[in-house]
Formats: structure tokens, sequence, C-alpha cells
């Protein structure tokens, strides 16, 4: 199963959501592979040790067909879990790609030497709907949609799933929405309610029935290179979390 972690939306959870869920999957048992196709790299440098010190990243693979994916997947600090780096030289994946036929097909085809030897593979996006994320939406299987709970969050909505449906049309036919994570949630406020509400009109039951709580711990989280299940495993976020990832298992099975 490869998951797209999509919304163009920025600051929304992608990346926190891509670290722990993946991190909650691999203390579960299973292999999985976090692919970072985020140019600000916040997945990589968040669980990977050192990160400068590798030289290439997953741009040298999606430019060039003869680079290896396996080159550039390392361990993270999470056992069980491995990440294709980003660093910020993915910036200039997207002017190079432009005017290329096969252009949004790369990850799609850099995958797949590997994607067997992982039970779930997450890609992190940038927030942008631009041709990074295409490449994204061709080679996921699915797609999780963080959505903030707050004012505007649904701006803009259309316009992803807009994208989606061409990306059916044209190049994914299988491709669906696996569901819509509630994140940075506050449920003290009556705005988050009806925020929470207008999503669940919107998504109907792909709305994950645990919403994200916003919590400092799970903000400080990747300062410490850690999941939230190491840094603050009795917190607030860890069990959402760990509930998001049982959830995303019984989801997977249907
Ligand atoms: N539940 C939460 N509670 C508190 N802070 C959070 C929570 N989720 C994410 N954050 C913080 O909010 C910021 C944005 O989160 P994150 O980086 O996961 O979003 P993103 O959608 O990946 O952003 P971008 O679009 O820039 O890639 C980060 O500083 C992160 O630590
Ligand atoms: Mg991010």
């Amino acid at each position: 199963m490869i998951i797209a972690v999509t919304n163009q939306k920025g600051g929304v959870g992608k990346t926190t959501t891509c670290i722990n869920v993946s991190a909650a999957l691999a203390f579960m048992g299973y292999k999985v592979l976090l692919v970072d196709m985020d140019p600000q790299a916040h997945s990589t440098i968040s669980i990977v040790n050192n990160p400068h010190e590798y030289k290439k990243s997953l741009f040298d693979v999606l430019m060039d067909k003869n680079q290896r994916i396996e080159e550039i997947i390392v361990k993270s600090n999470i056992p069980g879990l491995d990440v294709a780096i980003s660093k910020i030289s993915m910036a200039k994946l997207e002017p190079a790609l432009i005017g290329e036929f096969d252009g949004h097909y790369r990850l799609r085809d850099a995958i797949n030497p590997v994607k067997n030897k992982y039970d779930f593979i997450f890609i992190d996006t940038p927030p942008t709907l631009g041709l990074i994320t295409l490449n994204a939406l061709v080679a996921a299987t699915h797609i999780l949609i963080p959505i903030q709970s707050s004012y505007l969050c649904l701006e803009g909505t259309d316009d992803l799933l807009e994208t989606i449906d061409k990306v059916k049309r044209i190049a994914n036919p299988d491709l669906e929405i696996l569901g819509v994570v509630i994140t940075l949630h506050d449920k003290r406020t009556n705005l988050s309610k009806d925020v929470v509400d207008r999503i669940i009109e919107v998504f109907g039951d792909k709305v994950f029935k645990t919403y994200i709580s916003k919590s400092v711990k799970l903000e400080e989280s990747p300062a410490y290179k850690e999941s939230i299940f190491t840094f603050a495993p009795d917190s607030i976020g860890a069990i959402q979390y760990k509930q998001i990832a049982e959830e995303l298992v019984e989801r997977a099975k249907n």
C-alpha cells in the first residue's frame, strides 16, 4: 500500500502525520518506508541522523534512471522505518522535469523495485499541487489528507479533489482516498466543533474517527529526532497517532 499524504495547504500536519503514523506502524511490526518528496526535507531531518552526510537524495534518483533508489534509502531512528531522503536540491526537480514526457511517472518508476519489501510506503509531499505532488499521486495507491481543524481549512479542497480526479482519469485510475485526518484540533473551542462538522459534511465516513489534538509534545519531538512514541509515549499525541495507525490498518483491509 502506497499512501501519499497530501494537502496543498501548508502547515496542516502532513509531515507530523507521516512520521508518527509510519512510526506507529513500524512499532506494530510492519516494514515501513517514508518517501520524502518535500524540498524542505522536514521528514528526513526529523528522524534521520546526520542527513547532511549523505551526498545524494531522491532528486538524483528521479533525475537519472540509472540511479537506484536503494542508494538513497537509509535507516531512520525508528526500528523498522526507512526513509528515502530529500534534500533542498529537490527544489530543482520541477523546473528540470517540465517538458519531460514521463515527468509525472518518475517516482512511480523509482519506487517500483522496492515496493514489495514494505508493508506500507508513505509519501510526504510539499504544500503545492505541482509536479512533485503529481508524482506522489501517480505513484500512490491511496491518499491520506490531513486537514487542520481551523477556519478556512476547507479552502482549496476543491482544487485538491479536482487534481485527484485528473490523476485518476489520466494516469492512475485505481487511486483512492483512504481518509481524512483532522489535525491540530482544539476541542475546547466552538469553532473547532463547527469546523469538524463541515469537514464531515464534505468527506463523510472518509474522516478518521480519531482527531489529533494540538499538543506541545507533538511539536517538540522532531527537534529531538524522535517520533512521539519514544519522546512522550503517554502523551495524548502518542495515543491518538497510534489509534490513527490502527484505524488505517483496518481501512487497509477493506
Ligand atoms: N497536533 C499538533 N500539535 C501541535 N503542533 C503540531 C501538531 N501537528 C503539527 N504541529 C506543528 O505544526 C507545524 C506544521 O506541522 P507539519 O510540519 O507537520 O505540517 P506540514 O503540513 O507538513 O507543513 P508543510 O506544508 O510546510 O510541509 C510544525 O511546527 C509541527 O511541529
Ligand atoms: Mg511537511
